[in-house]
């Protein structure tokens, strides 16, 4: 990936680190978070200098419109820590996009490519002994956006704070999932905000998803909302299909969110020589592929997971068994996603953006 022009960001390091703390054999995701954050502030109509200060609480009055109407944005990305011992981001250019795009849904101002691309870089460099060493682990980084106008009332706001968060995560075993396909509970509909990454549309996918738990699943897989007869994707992954032997995934659409991982996964199948079509699945046509045998696997794709098995569907109280569970098309893609990622395999696609001190 092609670096941007540099910027200045003042750094206001942390006297004592947490890094201690952290049992690096055994991360939680979302247990520790680095020694520094990046905040940039939006007032009066323009962005103010960003910079890094060590973690800590924001002080915010409870009337912070964030708080009351979910004017809040986010991302999700990863840092790597290749073989060769540097650090990469990767993909850090599309989740930009991505940012601007849930932006524009949201009537927000967005920073610049400068600040998010450099604002992470050096973040990760001043933090890097945070990226894990071993192979499946990685620095998880949190840009999010929210609205900071303390005037109690529905409105767009005149003034953000957009921060940087940084997260160790620990080598993921993606433990096959049960998934039940949701049709009575919607997650997104046309029109709605589903391909935006804000915090809306997690808090109302929180009960259908307890619900599913309740009844034995794992996550529930969405259908459209208008009539849910289509699949959409699941919790926080895309959904990929195995269809006689063809990789199939819902096309994207305004209430599927764009996924990098699901981008990555098509390219690296398209050049491998596997056939792939993105096309509308219904949920009748899965369950006959099911019946007659012609599903092969299922997984879901997204940066927390890479590639998450599914063992089971359940369509309508009837729960159907994959015959390929943790290997095939998904373990090999997996595997090719990694290879680049942990620098095994050379970047062909310009994805790695690496880390300078
Ligand atoms: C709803 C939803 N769909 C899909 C994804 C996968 O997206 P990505 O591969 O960019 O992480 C995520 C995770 O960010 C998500 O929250």
């Amino acid at each position: 990936m092609e670096t941007t022009t540099s910027i200045y960001i003042p750094v206001h390091r942390s006297y004592h680190s947490r890094i201690t703390e952290v049992d690096w054999e055994n991360i939680e995701l979302g247990l520790y978070t680095s020694d520094h954050m990046l905040v940039c502030d939006y007032a009066d109509g323009a962005w103010q200098g960003p910079e890094i200060i060590p973690f800590g609480a924001f002080s915010l009055l409870p009337t912070t419109l964030a708080f009351h109407y979910g004017q809040t944005i986010f991302e999700g990305l990863k840092a790597f820590r290749t073989v060769d011992g540097r650090i990469q981001i990767f993909r850090p250019d599309r989740h930009y996009e991505r940012m601007v795009k849930s932006a524009e849904r949201l009537c927000m101002p967005v920073v610049s490519k400068e600040v998010f691309i450099e604002g992470l870089s050096r973040l990760v460099a001043l933090d890097k002994d945070w990226v894990p060493g071993q192979e499946g682990g990685a620095l998880y980084l949190r840009p999010f956006q929210i609205a900071v106008d303390t005037r109690l009332s529905v409105k767009v706001s005149d003034s953000y704070r957009f921060a940087i968060v940084c997260l160790p995560a620990g080598q993921y075993f993606a433990k096959p999932v049960r998934v039940k396909v949701e049709r009575e509970y919607t997650r997104a509909v046309r029109g709605g905000t589903g391909a935006a990454k804000c915090g809306g549309n997690y808090g109302g996918a929180l009960y259908p998803t307890q619900k599913a738990k309740e009844e034995g699943y794992d996550q529930v897989l969405w259908t459209d909302g208008q009539h849910h007869d289509y699949i959409e994707e699941s919790g926080m992954m895309n959904v990929f299909f195995v269809i006689d032997g063809v990789l199939v995934t819902p096309p994207s659409s305004d209430s599927i969110l764009d996924g990098i991982t699901r981008d990555s996964l098509i390219t690296l199948a398209k050049t491998a020589g596997i056939p792939v079509e993105e096309r509308p699945i219904s949920v009748d046509m899965l369950r006959e592929a099911i019946e007659r045998g012609r599903v092969q696997e299922a997984f879901g794709a997204g940066t927390a997971a890479v590639v998450s098995p599914i063992r089971v569907i359940g369509i309508d109280g009837i729960d159907y068994t994959l015959p390929v569970v943790g290997g095939g098309i998904g373990a090999e893609l997996k595997e090719s996603l990694d290879a680049i990622r942990y620098g095994r395999k050379e970047d062909v696609f310009g994805w790695n953006f690496y880390v300078t001190d």
